[in-house]
């Protein structure tokens, strides 16, 4: 990211966001997907020169960036190089005991997106990667060398909905047994193959589900997500919300399950907040974006 990148980086519903969280000073707040710093830098400026911020990014790359474009703030930033789901130890760690807030923007940052050696992305052909955190050992590469055929299809069906995963998966088995499959080119083009013409979305790339799928599974994010949820009340003060946005039905239902079964939480958005249409037409990532909100009781 370049100080261009994040200078003109919006967040998705940061209006909203500050609306729901309402950050006062002299509090303490945590990112937990910091990523170029947005939703971090608007509660900052938001809330006075009291406010403070622990952010958790697990990307070397963004963590790197966004602490030198954060800088400006000093010891009201703190950056976490840990996944938000070590919420809890993590702030033991600090001796912290309870914040007054949290948001978390799920997904990838538009900074991993257009970093195509990432490999993220079906646009170009990279080594097929995938990890937000790379400490970890397993590359969506090594996810499609060591899956079954059925776990394949499963990750493909579950964190995809794909409707064709049973097929795609018996493709890609089929092709590792001649070459491994280690770039997004090859994968996108073995997925365009196994799934019959007329079935091929008209708007987005066949392998728009598949994609996302591996994604999910290579980086644990439901998982992460439902350890954020269950376990956030322990560091949350009374009366402290926390905003979730989420960009696919499989993230938003984890939030919207939690928020009512948890007893420690209150709903406070019956219904998930979107973007405005002005948002939406500015910044086409807040598409699909839900924001919900709850207050721990
Ligand atoms: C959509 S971006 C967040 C953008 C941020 N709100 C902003 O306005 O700049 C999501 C970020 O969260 C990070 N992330 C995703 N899952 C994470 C996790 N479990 N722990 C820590 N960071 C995570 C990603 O690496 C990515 O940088």
């Amino acid at each position: 990211m370049t100080q261009d990148q994040s200078a003109i980086h919006i967040p998705v519903l940061k209006d909203e966001v500050l609306e729901w969280l309402k950050p006062r000073p002299e509090a303490l707040y945590v990112d937990g997907t910091l990523g170029l710093g947005g939703h971090t830098q608007a509660i900052l400026e938001h809330a006075s020169s009291t406010s403070r911020v622990i952010g958790f990014e697990w990307d070397e790359e963004a963590a790197a960036a966004t602490s030198r474009h954060l800088a400006g703030f000093g010891e009201r930033v703190q950056i976490v190089r840990a996944s938000y789901a070590d919420v809890v130890p993590e702030l033991e760690r600090m001796g912290i005991v309870a914040v007054d807030g949290l948001i978390a923007d799920l997904g990838v940052s538009s900074l991993q997106l257009d970093r195509a050696e990432r490999g993220f992305s079906f646009r170009t052909d990279n080594a097929l990667d995938m990890r937000m955190d790379r400490r970890k050992p397993l590359t969506a590469a090594a996810l499609i060398a060591q899956a079954s055929e059925d776990q394949l299809a499963d990750i493909f069906y579950h964190y995809g909905e794909e409707r064709q995963a049973r097929r795609i998966a018996r493709f890609i088995a089929e092709a590792r047994i001649e070459a491994p499959v280690v770039t997004t080119g090859r994968l996108a083009a073995i997925v365009a193959e196994a799934v019959p013409r007329k079935y091929h979305p008209p708007k987005v790339h066949v392998a728009t589900k598949v994609f996302q799928a591996l994604r999910i599974a290579v980086n644990g994010e439901l998982d992460n997500l439902s350890r954020l949820l269950a376990t956030a009340p322990q560091v949350l003060a009374k009366g402290a919300r926390i905003c979730i946005i989420t960009f696919h039905s499989l993230e938003d239902r984890i939030v919207k399950q939690a928020f009512q079964q948890n007893s420690a939480y209150a709903v406070l958005s019956k219904r998930p907040i979107v973007p405005s249409a002005e948002e939406m037409r500015r910044n086409p990532r807040a598409r699909s974006a839900k924001l919900r909100v709850a207050e721990r009781i």
